[in-house]
């Protein structure tokens, strides 16, 4: 069987994050703590969530949300190989990330059907991820890797390339990254850190959830 166009792909990860606007990053060290935090981030108005494959606990968490909260919009991050991507497809994610784009990723991303958001940090990198077909790319780490300016300086050469920046994102700039022309979400793990997953602060990571949604859409 043919996998889906690199473009068809393109397009479901467009429609799962231009109206999210923000993809939460999560690391989730005890499995249970997944559905009760995606609940949490789903009554703030977050829908779409970044299971990261970082700890041993994820593959049981991003199933467990997957069965147990239908509202979320599940993705599997820190997505490194080809069979991680397989593994985010066979748990029944809907799309998934990578922080870089090396080509054996990029060439097992063509034979999937599961949406890739590959990340970039340079010309070169991107060239690579444009030369298979991937026009909507995570850019990271962003603010690191030098912040909205090198989006605008890549924006230059690369007018059809679109970003989620993911890496410094937080609640003081995420409204500038999202005024970027280029910008159609951005990811980031400060609506839920580590300190209130493990305090089981899930009211707290909901009011950050609705604070922040109620910032984006006064502008
Ligand atoms: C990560 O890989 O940890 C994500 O990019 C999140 O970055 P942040 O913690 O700076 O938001």
């Amino acid at each position: 069987m043919t996998a889906l166009l690199a473009s068809a792909k393109q397009a479901v990860l467009e429609e799962i994050l231009v109206p999210a606007r923000i993809v939460p990053v999560l690391t989730i060290d005890r499995a249970e703590d997944g559905v009760p935090l995606a609940r949490a981030l789903v009554a703030g108005g977050v829908k779409v969530l970044e299971v990261t494959f970082r700890t041993e606990a994820a593959t049981a968490a991003a199933k467990a949300i997957i069965a147990e909260v239908p509202d979320a919009i599940v993705g599997i991050g820190t997505v490194l190989n080809g069979d991680d991507l397989r593994r985010a497809r066979d748990l029944g994610a809907r799309f998934a990330v990578s922080p870089g784009a090396t080509p054996e990723l990029l060439d097992a991303a063509a034979a999937n059907d599961l949406p890739l958001l590959p990340g970039v940090a340079t010309a070169s990198e991107l060239m690579q991820a444009q030369a298979r077909g991937f026009n909507l790319l995570k850019f990271f780490p962003a603010e690191q890797a030098g912040g909205i300016p090198m989006l605008r300086a890549l924006a230059g050469p690369f007018p059809n390339t679109r970003f989620c920046p993911t890496g410094g994102v937080n609640a003081a700039n995420v409204a500038a990254w999202l005024a970027e022309p280029n910008v159609v979400a951005v990811g980031g793990s400060w609506l839920c850190p580590a300190s209130d997953i493990k305090a089981a602060n899930w009211e707290v990571i909901t009011g950050r959830c609705i604070d922040a949604m109620k910032t984006l859409r006064k502008r």
